[in-house]
């Protein structure tokens, strides 16, 4: 094995090294155990928005094949597992009644992580809301946020003695942003209200369901997961500029400043033009004091102003000698290492778990069995550098989740794109361990053994 880059000293000595996945993008068995309908099936199934007419159906079949699933993540020798609880299947119905069977599957799999040494970090929402709840008007209605936290109460109460990191929400700005305006995930709509009522009850969701989780689990260390991305002007034009502000509103301020307790940033008010459906409190439930923040890394957002688009009026623009991963997305390490120093510096972080960083290439299994992918392995140990470099200049970075343990049902671009440390063969569900994944393993080793010489 070649050395790590000597800079991965830096990272502490208890760093939690994991792996992330979710529900609807690995599990399959949509219609058992008393699953229902997530807005995911309702979208996979009309035709047009997802590539090929993939769906969720089978993914993984992780539902089935957990036990293999856990198997893969002790060959690695990760110390965590970010994994997403399906609403679905603890609260199929509108009438908010408890599916027994559904809570058991996460029963069973946080026990069986726990005895194989791996912490488990669930994650209450990650996009598959029941579609019974989105036929009463979904996100952009505040019954879905107080629905939200009595599900996320039941689910604490059940798992609250053995689960200790909890976190609300993934990436909220996908859910209103993609799903509300830009109509690219599910519910698939377009409409700047519904957009931003959307961002808003996601919001109040995750404070009420922080309420929620300590009620039933005082222990409880409770975080919410952001995708951020440094915004960048494409020249120097005051236009651009501007257009980069407005960029860096819409994707980070407008998810960072409300849960900080500083409001939606006004310049962003104005820019959408609308009014919030706001009520006395709302602000404060929303600002709980969390445990922990979660970054998720993927591309830096180069922007031009662009007058004619939706907002934020903008327009992304590929830089000159960008290198690019299989999604087209920019390859750009420093990115991280900017958000982790921002989330610190400006924001006052004091633990930051970067939960999902990961990139997409067409791995095959080779004739021997083998996957080689260089690229994605050169991906990891430059981004886990950009952490390293985050920590050396204060940033409290506590862990970080490769994205994703398994290839899986990659949204609307199906199951085309692999972003796994793990190939799987859809067909027969074999599982093959890539070379990155190998890698990933030697430099978890690497970390345990410098932190053991230097104790
Ligand atoms: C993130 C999602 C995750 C996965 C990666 C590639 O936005 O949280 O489910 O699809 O992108």
């Amino acid at each position: 094995m070649t050395e790590p880059s000597q800079e991965l000293d830096r990272l502490p000595a208890d760093f939690v090294w994991g792996v992330a996945t979710a529900s609807y993008q690995i599990e399959g068995a949509v219609a058992e155990d008393g699953r229902s309908p997530s807005i995911w099936d309702t979208f996979s199934h009309t035709p047009g928005m997802v590539e090929g007419g993939d769906t969720g159906d089978t993914a993984c079949d992780h539902y089935h094949r957990w036990p293999e699933d856990i198997g893969l993540m002790e060959r690695l020798g990760v110390d965590a597992y970010r994994f997403s609880i399906a609403w679905p299947r603890v609260v199929p119905g509108a009438d908010g009644a408890v599916n027994a069977a559904g809570l058991d599957f996460y029963d069973r799999l946080t026990d069986a992580l726990l005895a194989a040494g791996i912490t488990p970090f669930p994650t209450l929402y990650h996009w598959d809301l029941p579609q019974v709840l989105q036929d009463r008007g979904g996100w952009p209605e505040r019954e879905t946020a107080e629905r939200f936290a009595a599900y996320a109460g039941v689910v604490a109460e059940r798992l609250g003695d053995r689960v200790q990191d909890w976190c609300t929400l993934n990436e909220p700005l996908c859910s209103a942003w993609i799903g509300h305006l830009e109509g690219r995930m599910a519910p698939g709509l377009t409409d700047l209200t519904a957009a931003v009522r959307a961002s808003y009850h996601l919001h109040l969701g995750h404070g009420l369901a922080v309420q929620a989780i300590r009620a039933a689990a005082p222990d409880a260390r409770v975080g919410i997961v952001n995708n951020l991305s440094p915004c960048e002007p494409a020249t120097a034009r005051p236009e651009d500029q501007a257009a980069a502000v407005r960029a860096d509103g819409h994707n980070n301020r407008w998810w960072l400043d409300p849960i900080h307790g500083r409001g939606y940033p006004q310049d962003m008010l104005e820019v959408y033009g609308l009014d919030l459906p706001e009520r006395p409190g709302d602000l404060a439930t929303i600002a709980a004091p969390l445990d922990w923040l979660g970054l998720n890394y993927y591309f830096r957002t180069v922007v031009a102003a662009d007058p004619a688009g939706p907002a934020p009026y903008v327009r992304q623009v590929d830089p000159p000698g960008a290198r690019h991963t299989g999604m087209d997305w920019e390859i750009h390490p420093d990115g991280l290492e900017t958000l982790l120093l921002r989330l610190t510096e400006e924001y006052g972080a004091r633990r930051i778990l970067v939960t999902e960083n990961g990139a997409a290439y067409p791995d095959v299994v080779r004739a021997d069995g083998t996957v080689d992918d260089p690229e994605r392995t050169r991906f990891l140990e430059e981004h886990l550098a950009a952490c390293a470099r985050a920590v050396r200049k204060g940033a409290p970075v506590a862990g970080y989740f490769a994205w994703s343990l398994l290839d899986n049902f990659e949204w609307a671009y199906g199951y085309d794109k692999r972003f796994g440390l793990v190939h799987v063969d859809y067909p027969t569900q074999r599982r093959t361990i890539k070379g990155s994944g190998h890698r990933y393993t030697d430099l978890i080793r690497a970390h345990r053994a410098r932190a053991r010489r230097a104790a």
